[in-house]
């Protein structure tokens, strides 16, 4: 029995190697951040073209963190990070050794779903699971994987930048095991974060507040009231935040926030959230089909280039 809860339990001090799919905007911070605490990371994503993305985020914020972490010796910090880092675009050889999955891929339902199903059978049963979801129920995510797999289920979800950014949600099921959960905390605090814990609820924490925010920050605008510039300035001189709802919304990424709000309005039913505070407005809508996704690509509310 022992030797059977040793296997299947997670514990901390096993981990040592992370693997990271998604390598966009918050799957390179987070591989960042991991081999910056010294676990060695294997970064995945579908193409080679998105590996490259990800590696020229890693190092533009590698550049800032390193002259903070080790000024007196910059380049030997850079190289010792960069050493922790692998890449793949084989998802099987990607988990082949981990022990901690940290998936940070496109908000869909079914791709993470279909993910972590074809994962749970590749990677070793003692494996811990995590998403990186804003916004989807853990719980269905998890319900991909095997029984035993969902007891090393959680939902662990940065912030954006994830170098900058202190916080970690560590969203709990009613099936993640307590060694999961434990873990999961060894781990943020090694990266240099601050854990809190969630339920596995709608947007957690931080986004069941700050996305309808950011909505009803484009309505505003869509009503004719005020201007993007003038929200941003009334909020960050007002209300002390640092970045106002526009630069925040083209920070986070205009397609993702759509996908958060379609999928939360789509079944406000079941999750109780109000259809009318979730619902993307159409100006969101039309930004994203033309192709203006935010910082990212060079051009959202505002332009970048
Ligand atoms: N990599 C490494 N370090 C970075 C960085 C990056 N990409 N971006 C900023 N930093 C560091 C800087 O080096 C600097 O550090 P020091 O003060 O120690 O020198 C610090 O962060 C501040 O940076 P700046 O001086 O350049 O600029 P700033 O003061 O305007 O801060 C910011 C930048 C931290 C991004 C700040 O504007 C901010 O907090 N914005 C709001 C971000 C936010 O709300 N994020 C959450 C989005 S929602 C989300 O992520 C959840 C979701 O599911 C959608
Ligand atoms: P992004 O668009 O910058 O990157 C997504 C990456 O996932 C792309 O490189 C894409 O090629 C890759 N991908 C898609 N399908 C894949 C698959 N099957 N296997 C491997 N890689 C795949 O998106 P992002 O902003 O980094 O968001 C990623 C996740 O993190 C989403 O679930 C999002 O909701 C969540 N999140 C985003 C933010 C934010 O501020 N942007 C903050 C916290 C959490």
């Amino acid at each position: 029995v022992l030797a059977l809860h040793r296997h299947l339990s997670s514990d901390a001090k096993d981990v040592k190697t992370v693997t990271v799919f998604g390598a966009g905007l918050m799957g390179a911070g987070i591989a960042q951040v991991g081999a910056q605490a010294g676990y060695k990371v294997v970064l995945s994503d579908v193409t080679d073209k998105a590996l490259d993305n990800g590696l020229n985020i890693i190092s533009k914020s590698l550049a800032r963190v390193a002259k903070k972490a080790s000024p007196d010796d910059i380049e030997g910090y850079t190289k010792n990070v960069l050493a922790n880092i692998t890449v793949t675009t084989d998802a099987e050889k990607a988990v082949a050794d981990s022990d901690l999955v940290v998936e940070a891929i496109i908000e869909s339902i079914k791709i993470k779903r279909d993910l972590f199903g074809f994962l749970d059978k590749k990677a070793k049963p003692s494996a811990i699971f995590a998403s990186n979801t804003s916004s989807l129920s853990i719980t269905e995510i998890a319900d991909a994987t095997s029984k035993e797999r969902q007891a090393n289920f959680a939902g662990l979800h940065f912030f954006n930048p994830v170098p900058a950014m202190k916080l970690v949600e560590i969203i709990r099921t009613d099936a993640t095991s307590q060694s999961t959960y434990e873990a999961l905390r060894e781990v943020t605090i090694k990266m240099g974060k601050k854990p809190v814990t969630c339920k596995d609820t709608p947007g957690f924490i931080v986004n069941r507040l700050l996305v309808p925010y950011m909505l009803e920050a484009i309505r505003l605008v869509e009503r004719g009231e005020a201007t993007p510039e003038d929200v941003d300035t009334a909020m960050e001189l007002g209300a002390g935040y640092p970045m106002g709802p526009f630069k925040l919304l083209d920070f986070v990424g205009l397609d993702t926030t759509s996908y958060i709000s379609d999928g939360w309005h789509k079944n406000s039913g079941e999750t109780g959230l109000p259809p009318t505070l979730v619902e993307t407005p159409e100006l969101l809508a039309k930004l994203v089909s033309e192709g203006r996704l935010g910082r990212k690509n060079g051009k959202g509310f505002y332009d970048y280039s």
